[in-house]
């Protein structure tokens, strides 16, 4: 019997099956071939949430979420977030190698040169209320990019599909920024192609009256957000992504779907839910009994506990020196003191020490995202311009891996058997 098999005895009939295993995985499929009964279609695994379930292989981001590693391509996230910028981190996802500078020069102006929307997309953004929220914004907006881009549906030419994550990265900045400005009532600012794709995005926010002062630290702390926010495996929206565009919908629907999972506050929407939290209790001296609630059920700690990282998040590390960076520029902001203090005590008490929760990369982005000057309601969308190189390159990954097909799970039927149908009269 080779080793890397696994042997499973059922001992509803007593029969034994081997199972191989590869990469560490056997195939949930493989499980069919344990039946009880003639015509019971096999064993499934149960998996709720896919706690267990590696639902692709994948060679784009490497998480070891037990000691706190996080890879782009083999690269660690602190050499790719100090070193590379945006753009850079984005190529590497979506193409699996670093560019060299030739290539990096012929992707950005790619990029640079599809900046600008359909003027009709300003038009419906103006349709929004004033107070829409920018994330749902941003999510109908890219949605019906759809329809300005109809050869976006050839999914099966890998040249066409170079133009549309072109298009998706030059362009979603832009309708990100209109949908900053239209809850303002500011008039949106169009491109400017002679500046850096953050330098660009942070002009369409915040210019105002043809002028706006570049803060090049702030811009660099917001570029390290971003690229901290790239790719994340197989999280909520990137499987979103994935499995919408198992379908062969164009990529603009797919990412609208990424973009509405993100939109959740157990996603992206942690960051927000944790200035809230943070505006709740007010002061530091709050913080023990705000504390005792949690414990006691009242709600969970915002921007504390991950999925997969049961150590420290090796982005909460890397964000909590640019918010060093941000607030020497900006002046400090008294929420980071309560913020400190609930990371101190939440460390050393025995509840969260117990469940290995610690801070996750929401707990410090939100205090950076407010003291650049972005409302709470944006920080979601800002993690949406991280997220969608990702979101991209697994798309893409997916297309390309013959193995996948439309994304179907099953399920365990735990409902009546059959019934009479019982009319009006009789219920
Ligand atoms: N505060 C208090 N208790 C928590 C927290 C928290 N933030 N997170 C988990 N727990 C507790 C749960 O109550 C549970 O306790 P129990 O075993 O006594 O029932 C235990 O820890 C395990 O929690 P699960 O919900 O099973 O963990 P799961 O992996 O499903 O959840 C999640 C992960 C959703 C991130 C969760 O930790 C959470 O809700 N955190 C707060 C929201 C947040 O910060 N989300 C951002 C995630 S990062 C991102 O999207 C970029």
């Amino acid at each position: 019997m080779p080793s890397d098999t696994l042997t499973i005895v059922d001992n509803r009939t007593g029969r034994e099956y081997s199972l191989p295993i590869v990469d560490g995985a056997i195939r949930a499929t493989d499980l069919n071939k344990i039946s009880a009964a003639e015509g019971d279609g096999g064993l499934l695994s149960y998996d709720p949430a896919y706690l267990n379930t590696s639902s692709c292989r994948s060679a784009i981001t490497y998480i070891d979420g037990d000691v706190g590693i996080l890879r782009y391509r083999g690269y660690p996230i602190e050499q790719v977030a100090e070193q590379a910028s945006f753009l850079e981190t984005a190529y590497l996802l979506l193409e699996g190698e670093l560019p060299d500078a030739a290539q990096l020069e012929t992707w950005e102006e790619d990029i640079r040169f599809h900046t600008y929307v359909h003027t009709n997309v300003t038009k419906f953004l103006e349709g929004f209320r004033y107070d829409a929220h920018p994330m749902g914004m941003l999510l109908g907006a890219v949605g019906a990019l759809s329809t300005f881009y109809p050869d976006a549906k050839d999914i099966s030419d890998p040249e066409n599909r170079y133009l549309q994550r072109v298009r998706l990265i030059a362009k979603i900045p832009t309708i990100a920024a209109f949908a900053f400005r239209h809850s303002r009532g500011l008039p949106y600012i169009f491109p400017r192609n002679d500046l850096s794709y953050i330098g660009n995005f942070v002009n369409m926010t915040f210019e105002i009256g043809g002028r706006h002062e570049p803060n090049p630290v702030l811009q660099r702390a917001l570029e390290i957000l971003l690229i901290l926010h790239a790719d994340h495996e197989q999280n909520c929206s990137t499987s979103a992504v994935r499995s919408v565009g198992s379908s062969h919908v164009d990529p603009f629907s797919a990412v609208s779907a990424g973009i509405a999972a993100l939109y959740g506050p157990l996603h992206g929407g942690a960051n927000e839910a944790v200035l809230k939290m943070l505006d709740e209790i007010g002061d530091v001296k709050n913080v023990p009994s705000y504390i005792e609630g949690v414990k006691s059920g009242k709600g969970r700690l915002m921007g504390f506990g991950h999925r997969v990282y049961k150590s420290y998040d090796p982005r909460a590390k890397l964000i909590k020196t640019v918010a060093d960076e941000v607030f020497e520029q900006t002046g400090l902001n008294p929420k980071l003191e309560i913020a400190l203090e609930l990371e101190r005590i939440a460390l050393e008490d025995d509840y969260f020490v117990s469940r290995r929760l610690y801070p996750n990369v929401d707990f410090y982005s939100g205090l950076i995202y407010q003291a650049m000057g972005y409302p709470t309601d944006y920080f979601t969308v800002l993690f949406a311009l991280g997220r969608l190189p990702g979101w991209i390159a697994q798309w893409e990954e997916m297309l390309n891996d013959k193995e996948q097909k439309i994304s179907r799970p099953r399920q365990t039927y735990v409902g009546h058997g059959e019934r009479d149908y019982v009319p009006m009269s009789g219920r």
